[in-house]
Order: structure tokens, then C-alpha cells, then sequence
């Protein structure tokens, strides 16, 4: 499925190979690190603007707080020009990841088991594979090559924003045709791009609350997948080459040995008797993010978006559950959708000013998020 809907352009699903170390080198070198210090007013942008739109519409605050990371990844990637731009590409993401999520649900695809039923016609019965592919294909190529020209573009007429896109096309453009790299940079591109959806520094999550948050709703319960690529063996079990592991990080996040009481909500269990954070706690970042060499590698990019998002928020905004639209009292809780990336079930509804001063404030933040054209 991933092949028929051209989701193999993902370098998260790539096997381990020289394509896989170009592309994760390049974004080591854009997304991680000193690079990420560039970054930080988009990111400021698009949160102000986020405070922004919630004072003014508070219950929808899931909707702006979801369209931070993805704003600032387009916009650090391809410095899209203005909010229509940048939401015309995220819709686009959104629509890819649509089918990603669904894919990704082991046995949801006949095709999977039985290879041959990826070859009958969309309009014949079985053709739910094709069917589907037909649907996505067109919108992943698009969300790949629509972006990356649209920088080109700019390019050309000497309109170019500062981007990443800008700074590896100029890396790698002769003055004469493409080259083949410089055509496979346009998937590198958007690879890159897509991947993940939050984040900013790798300085101190150092509070409690925060963590006790990560370790309690992983958005990636099961990770990512991967293909074991020789025979192994793990506490006597016997491991054939070619398995498929699926890491269970939720159930790491929930171990009682690690986390007493893991289902009630308790930041304090991070805090040791001298109240600084306790190292001797396991850090669910060291699973929330994966494993080994294929580890997040956005996840300092996501850790200080995220920290950026929650302070903002919490400085200024009482948070309350409030009531739905019929007026009935909103619950809490920890439910999530059951796609391989999941968002919780229910959310606030009141986010309240904490003062006049407060509200002041943020109606004169600054966040035009137009750039000159
Ligand atoms: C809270 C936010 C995020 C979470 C929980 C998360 C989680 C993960 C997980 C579990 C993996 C698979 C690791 C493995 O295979 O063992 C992964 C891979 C990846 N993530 Fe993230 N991620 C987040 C944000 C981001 C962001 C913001 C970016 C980009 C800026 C990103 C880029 C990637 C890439 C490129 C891979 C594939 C790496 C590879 O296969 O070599 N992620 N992420």
C-alpha cells in the first residue's frame, strides 16, 4: 500500500540504506542543533498568532494549537509566503496523512496479506487497494512537488524567502539543467518536511507537568514499525530475519515498575525529596521518540515548539473544560482516536484571559505573518 500511494517517499519508512543516511544527514544539519536558534521567530509568529485566535475563539482552540507545528515546519521549510500559502500546503500534508494514518493500522489492507489483489482494477470487487490509491496518490504527489516548485518559482523571479528548500536547491543547482541529485532533492525536500508536526529546543522539559503529559498521551502509541534485518534473539525468543517489530511505547509509558499508579496523572512522580526533577525516573522521552539509529530526529525541533506552545498558554490562559455546544459539561479524559498517530478525544472549551493585563497583552502581540511579497 505504501508503494501503490507513493507513501515510500517517506524516509521514515525507507529501509536502512544510502538514500536513508543522505537524507537523514541533510536534516541533521537543518532541523537539529544551532539550526534550530533560525527558527525561533516563525515559531514565536505562529504561537502569538495561535494566542491570538484562541482569545478571540476559544472553542476552537484544538483547531490553532494543531496548526503551530504544522505552520512552522512549512514555513521554516519552504518559507511559504503568507497564512493562505501555508494553509493550502498543510491541507495538503493533512490529506497525505490521512491515508499514512490509515495504512498503518496492521490488517486494515487485504493487499498487504494477499499481494496479488493490489493488481485488480479500482472498479472491480477487490479493488479497495487501487480504489484507494487512486484517491491519494495524485494528493501525495502534489504535497511533494507542489511546494518545492512553488520555491523554484521564487527562485527564478529573485522572490525567494530564506527556507531550507531555498538553502539545499542553491546547494546543489548548477547554472545548467537539473542534475539527477538535484531532482531527487525535491523528495529530499519534502521527506524532510512532513515527517513529524511539533516542536523547538532541546533545553530543560525540566517541569514535572510536562512530562507527566508526554508520558500519559504518546500521540505515537506504537511508534514506527520496523524489519528486523538478520535473525536475533531477545531474552530467549528467537527473532527471524525479516519480522516485524512493532515497539509498544505506550505500555513502556504505562509500566508500573517504572511509573506506580500509571493510569492517574501525577507530575509529582517525576519530582525527587530535593524538588528538582528526579533523574532515577525514566524520561519518556527516551521512547516517546523511538529507538536507535532510526530515533526521532525531530525531536529537539519538537520539544521546544511544544514548550513554547504549553508556557505561552499557561501564562496567560485559565483553562477550564467547560461545556459542548449543547451546553452539556465537557469530561476530560484520556481517550484517543485508534490511528497510528492519535489526538485526544475530548478537550477544553474555556480558555479565559488570566487578567486584564493578560488580554492586553496578547491582543498586541505581533505576529504578522505576511512577508513581503
Ligand atoms: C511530539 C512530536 C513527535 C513525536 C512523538 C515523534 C515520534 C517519532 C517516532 C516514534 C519515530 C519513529 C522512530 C523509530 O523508528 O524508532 C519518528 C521518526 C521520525 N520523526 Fe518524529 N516525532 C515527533 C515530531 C517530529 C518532528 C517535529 C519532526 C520534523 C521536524 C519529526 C521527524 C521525524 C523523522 C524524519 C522521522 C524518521 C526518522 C528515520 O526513519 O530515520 N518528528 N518520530
Amino acid at each position: 500500500m505504501v508503494k501503490l500511494t507513493a507513501w515510500d517517499w517517506a524516509f521514515s519508512i525507507m529501509p536502512y540504506n544510502e538514500r536513508w543516511r543522505t537524507l537523514r544527514r541533510h536534516f541533521h544539519e537543518h532541523y537539529t542543533g544551532p539550526a534550530l536558534l533560525h527558527y525561533q521567530p516563525v515559531q514565536l509568529q505562529e504561537v502569538r498568532g495561535m494566542l491570538q485566535d484562541v482569545l478571540n475563539n476559544p472553542t476552537d482552540t484544538r483547531r490553532y494549537i494543531r496548526r503551530v507545528p504544522g505552520a512552522t515546519i512549512i514555513r521554516v521549510t519552504y518559507g511559504a509566503r503568507n497564512e493562505t500559502q501555508t494553509q493550502e500546503y498543510i491541507d495538503l500534508a493533512e490529506k497525505a496523512l490521512e491515508a499514512g494514518k490509515k495504512m498503518a493500522i496492521p490488517g486494515a489492507f487485504y493487499a498487504e496479506a494477499i499481494p496479488l489483489l493490489k493488481y485488480i482494477p479500482a472498479w472491480l470487487p477487490g479493488g479497495y487497494a487501487r480504489k484507494f490509491a487512486a484517491v491519494y496518490r495524485p494528493v501525495l504527489k502534489q504535497m511533494i512537488h507542489k511546494p518545492y516548485d512553488e520555491v523554484k518559482d521564487a527562485m527564478a523571479s529573485g522572490r525567494e524567502l530564506p527556507s531550507v528548500a531555498y538553502n539545499l536547491i542553491s546547494q546543489f543547482q548548477s547554472d545548467s539543467e537539473p542534475t539527477p541529485e538535484e531532482d531527487s532533492i525535491t523528495r529530499d525536500v519534502t521527506a524532510m518536511a512532513y515527517v513529524g508536526a511539533v516542536d523547538t529546543t532541546t533545553a530543560a522539559i525540566e517541569f514535572a507537568g510536562y512530562l507527566e503529559t508526554l508520558r500519559s498521551f504518546p500521540i505515537t502509541p506504537l511508534a514506527v514499525p520496523h524489519t528486523v534485518t538478520e535473525d536475533d534473539e531477545y531474552q530467549g525468543f528467537r527473532i527471524p530475519k525479516d519480522t516485524t517489530i512493532i515497539p509498544n511505547v505506550w505500555a513502556m509509558l504505562n509500566d508500573p515498575e517504572d511509573y506506580p499508579d500509571p493510569f492517574s496523572f501525577k507530575p509529582e512522580r517525576f519530582v525527587g525529596d530535593d524538588g528538582q526533577i528526579n533523574p532515577a525516573v525514566r524520561n519518556p522521552r527516551d521512547y516517546l521518540f523511538g529507538f536507535g539509529r532510526r530515533v526521532c530526529p525531530g525531536s529537539e525541533f519538537a520539544i521546544a515548539l511544544t514548550e513554547l506552545t504549553v508556557a505561552s498558554l499557561l501564562h496567560v490562559f485559565d483553562i477550564e473544560a467547560g461545556a459542548d455546544e449543547r451546553g452539556v459539561p465537557v469530561s476530560l479524559t484520556t481517550e484517543r482516536g485508534n490511528e497510528a498517530i492519535c489526538y485526544p478525544e475530548t478537550f477544553p472549551r474555556v480558555f479565559k484571559p488570566r487578567s486584564v493585563e493578560a488580554e492586553k497583552m496578547i491582543q498586541a502581540l505581533e505576529h504578522d505573518q505576511t512577508l513581503a511579497d
